[in-house]
């Protein structure tokens, strides 16, 4: 069984299916992911003047020291055969004369990021869901939400999951992937769509999995600001294709803070931006790519493009205002280079795992790329696994839609306030404190009627606890976590 259909989940679904039927449970329908929203690409080292030594050494510089070598080792050896494999799918990607055409992205000391234009992530999904619709040993049950993994002694049974319209059920397997990917929405700015809720968090924490690096919450620099549509990715390619940050003033600060100016690592961008900011008393910085032409830009970022003219943005002529937002989870369940969770029969991959390859830092365009390649390493070494329990179905306790509001309103205000880009010992055990308040309400609140929005609240709050239970037990600031108490990041 297979909990999500992002790239991480159908990936691994189309390599189980060689060995055995594989059922595949999604809570919306089969392309609603945090994978059909990317806009980048996927890092691969297969461009002429690259290889995979430099994207690895490229992977733990952004990783600022806290890397698994042998986990971004096993990611970057892989990259070039997992780009074929999409192409095998049908996945198409932008070409030049033959060759792959290789965008930029900040950490990158290569070209190496193959794209599909600013949709990279549509394209992949398409690819990979087609294939999994025509592969008759996958079924795919939309529409249901998975509220609890099966145990029987000590290992991992299957998963009970709440069906649209027939109520919980119980599907038992030999083996279960964790494949439910991020958790932005307990922030009040993300990148992220709505699916985003924690939940592999919440199902992996109440069975007892390791968890770990959720502090090392990445937030992208570059959002768009607008009242209307807050939170839009700027893609990190504009920078690449030449886009430069400027304050209010028009001066380009990265100057300030790095020698990469805007094509530092992100961690690095996006602090600068938030100092920026805050040394100015400014809401938003601009993104400058008035210098570009525009049948580039049309070219390169249909996308985004289309999307800043809704609101009167000329990408040619008018600078972009953006802030920085949520957008990726480093941390998550723990696995091994097969998906291997602490939990037996229990596997993960893609933004919901901690494989050990971002460290304390995503470098770009290396998530997707993750998510393949730990999905396909976990396709090979689920085929041994037997399991004999069958479980049973416990009642799920949902409380009302009106309180799940409330709950997950307070929820991302004190996420926001005091866990973002820069955070104190003080927030964060205010944070703390607020998470716990919330648990403590949510299990003493009557039963209401069944609701995912009320599950998922519950399922964000769990997610929280860990990431600010992470953040207080880090003494040094490093990659992503910033605590200004603990002094400034050499
Ligand atoms: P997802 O694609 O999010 O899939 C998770 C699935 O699990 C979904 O189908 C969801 O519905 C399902 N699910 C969740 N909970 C449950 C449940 N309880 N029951 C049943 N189903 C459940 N990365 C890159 O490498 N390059 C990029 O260019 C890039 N651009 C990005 C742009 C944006 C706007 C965003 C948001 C992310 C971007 N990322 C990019 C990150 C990358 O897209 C994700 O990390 C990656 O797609 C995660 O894949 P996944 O399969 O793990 O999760
Ligand atoms: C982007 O296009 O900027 C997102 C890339 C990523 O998250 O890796």
């Amino acid at each position: 069984m297979v909990i999500g259909s992002g790239l991480a989940g159908l990936t691994f679904a189309l390599g189980a299916a060689s060995h055995g039927k594989v059922g595949v449970l999604t809570k919306g329908e089969i392309t609603e992911s945090n994978t059909t929203w990317a806009q980048g690409g996927i890092a691969a080292a297969v461009g002429e003047a690259d290889s995979w030594e430099l994207h690895e050494r490229d992977t733990l510089i952004a990783g600022a020291g806290l890397c698994d070598e042998a986990a971004v080792r096993f990611l970057v050896q892989q990259a070039p055969e997992a780009i074929s494999w999409l192409q095998s799918l049908g996945a198409r990607f932008d070409s030049d004369g033959g060759d792959l055409s290789l965008g930029r992205e900040g950490g990158h000391s290569r070209n190496r990021i193959v794209h599909h234009a600013d949709r990279t992530g549509w394209e992949v999904e398409r690819a990979v869901s087609e294939a999994v619709r025509s592969n008759p040993d996958i079924s795919v049950f939309e529409n249901t939400f998975a509220t609890r993994l099966l145990m029987d002694e000590g290992r991992c049974v299957g998963v009970q999951a709440h069906i649209e319209g027939m109520g919980e059920r119980i599907f038992t397997a030999n083996s279960v992937m964790l494949a439910s990917g991020g958790c932005g929405k307990m922030y009040q700015h993300t990148t992220n769509p709505s699916v985003a809720t924690a939940d592999g968090i919440g199902l992996a924490a109440a069975a007892g999995a390791q968890i770990a690096n959720m502090e090392f919450m990445q937030f992208h620099p570059t959002t768009l600001f607008h009242t209307q549509m807050r939170s839009f990715l700027i893609s990190e390619a504009v920078r690449g294709a030449g886009g430069t940050l400027r304050n209010h003033l028009g001066r380009r600060f990265m100057y300030d803070y790095d020698t990469r100016l805007e094509l530092a690592p992100r961690d690095i961008v996006a602090r600068s931006i938030e100092a920026e900011m805050k040394k100015h008393q400014t809401w938003c910085v601009y993104l400058d790519t008035t210098h570009l032409l525009e049948p580039q830009l049309t070219h390169e970022f249909p996308t985004i493009y289309e999307r800043l003219q809704t609101i009167g943005v000329e990408m040619e002529k008018d600078w972009i205002p953006v802030v920085p937002a949520q957008h990726y989870s480093c941390g998550g369940v723990v696995t091994d280079l097969q998906g291997r969770t602490s939990i037996p029969g229990l596997y993960a991959a893609g933004e919901v795992s901690c494989t050990g390859v971002h460290g304390a830092n995503r470098l770009a365009s290396n998530s997707l790329l993750e998510a393949m390649v730990f999905a396909r390493s976990a396709s090979y070494a689920c085929v041994n696994e037997r399991a004999e329990g069958t479980g049973k179905i416990e009642p799920i306790h949902a409380i009302s839609e009106a309180e799940a509001i409330r709950i997950r309103r307070s929820l991302q205000k004190t996420m926001t306030e005091n866990v973002g880009i820069v955070r104190t010992f003080d927030g964060l055990q205010k944070a703390a404190r607020v998470i716990k308040t919330l648990i403590g309400e949510y299990d003493r609140l009557p039963n209401a009627p069944y609701s995912q929005y009320a599950v998922e609240a519950k399922n964000l709050l769990l997610g929280a606890e860990n990431v600010v239970a992470g953040a207080i037990a880090r003494t040094e600031n490093v990659g992503l976590h910033y605590n200004s108490d603990l002094g400034i990041i050499e």
